[in-house]
């Protein structure tokens, strides 16, 4: 079976894009809810969202706790990007091809925008299905300790911190992994394993399949990124080419070379694709996405 990637990402962005929007509101007029829909809504590729509903569909079929899943793991993406960009930490003025959110709203409405998404996120988790809708709290609970988890200093937050302390030194490789995991992958994790709680229908043995599938592919995410930094250009990243180098950032390229981080993405992408394995034909639409996640230009 082959999938037209292209459609299914499009389907995946549609929904969570609507589920986003009444979550954001243009009637909430504020230099804090425009800044937070500035970065919103301005072309990310969502990816994170498609893993949540891809996820979800092979275990059984998306829920109203999908969606919120969905939603809340992009409202972190863009709150972490965000704070990345922020002269404090990768100052950077270029983001999907268009200035970054505090060069548009002033460094204080962009910290708070950032935590504004954090803290709306967690909302949209908590927040009751409808009626027609039960699910257990028990899933939202679930959903809850997740994205606590990837988000915070274990995670997202610890690897940022780990990136920043690492500049002008040379990691190993444990160490690179390590980062780009807590940074990059655990999020993308996270993205994995809730879309598959929210169903309220996957089990132990298929958890730790799409366990051994996110770290691989989390992983291979940032690899990639890594790469497109090299190689690839400004118009079409969308953010600045060479940011990495400029700043002297530990990266796979910096330390394998292009070459290296190249077979270590091939290497990745070869264990997402082994642990779907079980999964047969219900796999397609993950290993799509690994495809993707591997071959983008941006
Ligand atoms: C960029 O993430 C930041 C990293 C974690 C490497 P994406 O490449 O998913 O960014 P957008 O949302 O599509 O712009
Ligand atoms: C970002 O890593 C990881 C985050 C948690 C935001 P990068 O700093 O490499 O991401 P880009 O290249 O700016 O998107
Ligand atoms: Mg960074
Ligand atoms: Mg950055
Ligand atoms: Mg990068």
């Amino acid at each position: 079976m082959t999938v037209d990637v292209p459609a299914l990402l499009a389907r995946y962005q549609q929904q969570v894009d609507a589920h986003l929007a009444s979550y954001l509101p243009e009637s909430r007029q504020s230099p804090l809810y425009a800044a937070m829909r500035y970065s919103l809504f301005n072309g990310g590729k969502r990816v994170r969202p498609a893993l949540c509903y891809a996820t979800a569909e092979l275990i059984h079929k998306p829920t109203e706790a999908t969606h919120r899943a969905a939603c809340a793991v992009e409202m972190i993406h863009a709150y972490s990007l965000i704070h990345d960009d922020l002269p404090a930490m990768d100052d950077d003025d270029l983001r999907r091809g268009i200035p970054t959110c505090h060069i548009v709203y002033g460094e204080a409405t962009a910290i708070l925008a950032g935590d504004g998404l954090q803290a709306l996120a967690f909302e949209v988790l908590t927040a009751l299905p409808p009626a027609d809708q039960p699910t257990s709290n028990h899933i939202h609970l679930q959903l809850v300790q997740q994205l606590a988890r990837a988000a915070g200093p274990l995670g997202m937050v610890g690897g940022q911190s780990l990136d920043l302390n690492a500049i002008n030194r040379q990691l190993d490789l444990d160490e690179l992994e390590a980062m780009h995991q807590a940074k990059t992958g655990a999020l993308i994790n996270a993205s994995i394993l809730m879309g598959a709680l929210s169903t309220g229908k996957a089990s132990a043995e298929d958890l730790a399949d799409l366990e051994r599938y996110s770290q691989a592919i989390g992983l291979a995410f940032q690899v990639k990124d890594d790469i497109l930094d090299v190689e690839s250009q400004t118009e079409t990243l969308g953010k600045r080419q060479g940011a990495d180098q400029a700043r002297n950032k530990p990266t796979y390229t910096s330390l394998l070379g292009l070459q290296g981080a190249k077979e270590k993405l091939a290497e990745l992408h070869q264990t997402s694709n082994n642990a779907l394995v079980r999964f047969g034909d219900r796999g397609v639409y993950l290993r799509a996405i690994a495809d993707f996640i591997v071959n983008r230009d941006h």
